[in-house]
């Protein structure tokens, strides 16, 4: 075998062990009593999550890329996310604690032998080990999902990681971002998910836009202004929903005097003023937007933002290039629970000096969840084609929650406009 394919098979090795170490990590953080617990109807019980990322791993790389017998074919159903809505999932006949354990490890066995015996090149599937990054991903993925089900856990805190590094400057006003065209989405990224391809020329008009995310202690300049009790900042299904739910601050914030304090992983402390906002659903950031005169990017914009090098004319992966992320790029991969203060992060910026666009908050985008021009869903239409539509908005640039491997400067999440357990915040934009 070449030099070539095995640091591949080695790459993946390491990925997959990594992902592993942070489900093991966030999954004997509490008691049995707490993995089987519901601790929202918006998640599953921790143990659903574990059992479907090995479930998924054994569907897709026992045996349709491994060809080999099922490990249990019997809980297919059980773990299918569109069998039973999460809010249904503690009542099902789930494997237990120590039975998912065992589970996953059987499954990740196999997987190893697989990747050590395949080829790596000949279907698209495997190629440049896709498959793989897929499941990898994938397990991510779920990671960042249970550290959001520990954000709603009640009780004794069971997560503890160091404070992420301090601003290095301040960070203010925005950059303009002048009218021309940029590529979109990409097709050479070997782990790009279907939603991000392929890649296409897109038009953009000139705009602004923040040098960095909205901070607490602006949010709560907005809250102060009486924004939550002004329907002209809000759009009519935004005031809807802020009615509905009674909306009056971020999710987990509380009152502390003249101040405000949030609940975060268990521990009460007042919010840092300078720290991007978080747990804000899309109502409320559009909100905020029109209250300061602004609005939010489009999809397009943000990833204009993020990518497009005017000295070239090309697309970096990344904010700061092409390197993968390292550790003074942004806050990704759970190292720090928290989102880092503006400024923290001066190494991760942009050409133009916009900051801290991957890591610390998801990002809403004024955009809906669509397929690009020539979009192909790939390998299986339940990833991203069922959710494309009016009902979803577009988030970029991942949390602190989101790993490096699930996360670049094409990635694509979604969620409902009315969703904030989710590590979510933004950053806003205007014409120019
Ligand atoms: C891309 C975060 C919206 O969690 O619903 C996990 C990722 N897809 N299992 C989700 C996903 C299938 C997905 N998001
Ligand atoms: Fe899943």
């Amino acid at each position: 075998m070449s030099y070539e394919t095995d640091r591949l098979r080695d790459r993946v090795a390491v990925e997959l062990e990594r992902a592993r170490d942070r489900t093991v990590t966030l999954t004997e953080a509490v008691d049995d009593g707490d993995l089987v617990r519901q601790h929202s109807p918006l998640m599953s019980p921790l143990v659903w999550d574990l059992a479907h990322v090995g479930n998924q791993e054994e569907l897709w790389l026992v045996r349709d890329v491994g060809g080999r017998e099922p490990v249990r074919r019997d809980i297919d159903e059980l773990y299918d996310a569109f069998q039973h809505p999460r809010r249904d999932r503690p009542a099902l006949p789930l494997l237990g604690p120590a039975e998912a354990r065992r589970y996953v490890s059987s499954v990740r066995d196999k997987v190893l032998d697989v990747l050590d015996r395949i080829s790596l090149d000949g279907s698209p599937l495997v190629e440049q080990g896709f498959a793989f990054g897929m499941i990898v991903q994938h397990e991510q993925q779920h990671d960042e999902t249970m550290l959001a089900t520990h954000q709603l856990r009640a009780g004794a805190p069971a997560l503890t990681a160091p404070p992420p590094p301090s601003s290095a400057g301040a960070v203010a006003g925005s950059v303009l971002i002048p009218a021309g065209p940029f590529t979109m989405g990409t097709s050479t990224e070997p782990w790009a998910l279907d939603n991000e391809r392929p890649a296409h020329r897109v038009e953009v008009a000139a705009f602004h836009i923040d040098r960095a995310p909205v901070t607490n202690g602006q949010y709560a300049a907005f809250i102060a202004d009486r924004g939550y009790d002004d329907p002209r900042w809000w759009s009519a299904d935004g005031w809807a929903h802020r009615q509905a739910a009674g909306l009056t601050a971020p999710q987990h914030w509380q009152r502390d005097g003249d101040g405000w304090a949030a609940t975060t992983f268990g521990r009460t402390a007042r919010v840092v003023d300078d720290a991007p906002v978080v747990h804000v659903c899309y109502y409320e950031a559009e909100a905020y937007a029109a209250w300061a005169g602004k609005r939010l990017p489009t999809e397009a914009e943000w990833e204009k933002a993020a990518r497009f090098d005017a000295a070239t004319g090309r697309s970096r992966r990344y904010p700061w290039g092409d390197d993968d992320p390292a550790a003074n790029h942004a806050n990704l991969g759970q190292r720090h629970l928290q989102p880092a203060p503006v400024g923290a992060y001066p190494a991760g910026a942009t050409p133009e000096g916009v900051h801290q666009m991957i890591g610390d908050v998801w990002e809403w985008t004024s955009t809906d969840f669509r397929g690009y021009p020539g979009f192909v869903a790939f390998p299986y239409r339940e990833y991203s084609e069922v959710f494309f539509g009016p009902d979803y908005k577009v988030l970029r640039g991942g949390s602190f929650g989101t790993d490096a491997s699930a996360c670049r400067g094409t990635f694509r999440n979604w969620d409902y406009p009315i969703r904030r357990q989710i590590f979510s915040g933004f950053r806003c934009a205007r014409d120019a």
